[in-house]
């Protein structure tokens, strides 16, 4: 995007410049005051830190980077990694580009997911950036896998709580052909790639809260039970992604860029834009290997908060008498 009627200055930004304002009630918090073009100090990258995991999805209006200030950003936050099969830069294998126009639809990104849980260790968290945006449509949805774990009845949280699903590179295996070559490559891999086990219910490392962890993209089964039974469990699960109380819906504005965390946090990139054209850079953060509820140092483990989904109050309504 382009800035005109804002100037650079020099300084470093620190905490006390930027505001956290709460958008959601599940998710999603705006952050004001900064100038990503600028260096940050270390208590903003702490400040951001801390609303990127309360608050799941942060968001910064109106900046105006380049892409190697979008690595640099991301960088304060971890190691950059590189995507195994997503358009990336030539020059910056970690900078995905996807540059979306009539001749090159949208792929694979209207699934709800989070990123690259094909991984032993996926990501910490992504930076999305809106380098042009359509005039209508092309926003992104977001789910708190917290507050969906949070909605679901006390019985199934106990019995989902010991369970581990497994993940796995499907969705990029229709990038292959049909040729010798591709034959070959794929099953490199695979075999790079094999499949992973995480649990099921993943224990948030910095809020001890607890987040379904299983999504449809990547998770294809259930570990140790009947096919049937597995997928029965699955779509019950992947359902509560599609509960309006646990969704954020972002409407991008130019030079909005996004910071999710990829832990609590699932994400759905609708399509309905296209064949208008639609560039957006990407950086993804490394993170650690999800940790379940029985090997989370019981002390770190917060309650669920009161249920709102499933809560019987009938919300004021009474059985009127004759
Ligand atoms: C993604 O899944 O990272 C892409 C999201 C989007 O393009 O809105």
């Amino acid at each position: 995007m382009t800035r005109s009627a804002t100037t650079a200055h020099n300084s470093t930004a620190g905490a006390d410049r930027l505001t956290v304002r709460q958008l959601g009630v599940n998710l999603g918090a705006l952050i004001e005051g900064i100038d990503l073009r600028q260096p940050l100090d270390e208590s903003a990258c702490d400040a951001i830190r801390a609303a990127h995991a309360e608050h799941g999805l942060i968001l910064f209006r109106e900046q105006d980077i380049t892409a190697d200030q979008l690595m640099a950003f991301g960088a304060r936050f971890g190691e950059l990694t590189v995507h195994p099969f997503a358009p990336a830069d030539e020059a910056r294998p970690a900078l995905i580009r996807f540059e979306n126009t009539a001749d090159n639809p949208p792929f694979g990104t209207d699934v709800w997911h989070s990123d690259e849980t094909f991984r032993t260790a996926p990501p910490m968290g992504t930076m999305l950036y809106a380098k042009e945006i359509p005039a209508l449509g092309g926003d992104t949805m977001f789910a708190s896998m917290a507050a969906a774990y949070d909605g679901l009845s006390d019985r199934m949280q106990a019995f989902i709580s010991g369970l581990e699903a497994v993940h796995d590179i499907k969705p990029f295996k229709a990038i292959f052909g049909d040729t010798p070559e591709d034959r070959v490559l794929l099953q490199d891999y695979e075999f790079r790639y094999p499949p992973v086990t995480h649990p099921v219910v993943r224990v948030h490392p910095v809020t001890g809260r607890k987040v379904i962890f299983v999504n449809p993209q990547f998770t294809i089964a259930i570990k140790d039970m009947d096919e049937r039974e597995s997928t029965a469990l699955l779509q019950t699960l992947f359902h509560q992604a599609l509960i309006p109380e646990n969704q954020f819906r972002l409407n991008w504005g130019p030079g909005q860029l996004a910071f999710w965390d990829n832990r609590s946090v699932q994400h759905y990139a609708v399509h309905d834009y296209y064949p208008q054209r639609r560039v957006m850079e990407r950086v993804t953060i490394a993170g650690d290997e999800p940790v379940g509820v029985a090997a989370a140092d019981p002390a770190s483990v917060r309650r669920a908060k009161d249920k709102i989904v499933g809560k019987v109050g009938y919300g004021g309504h009474t059985p009127k008498g004759d």
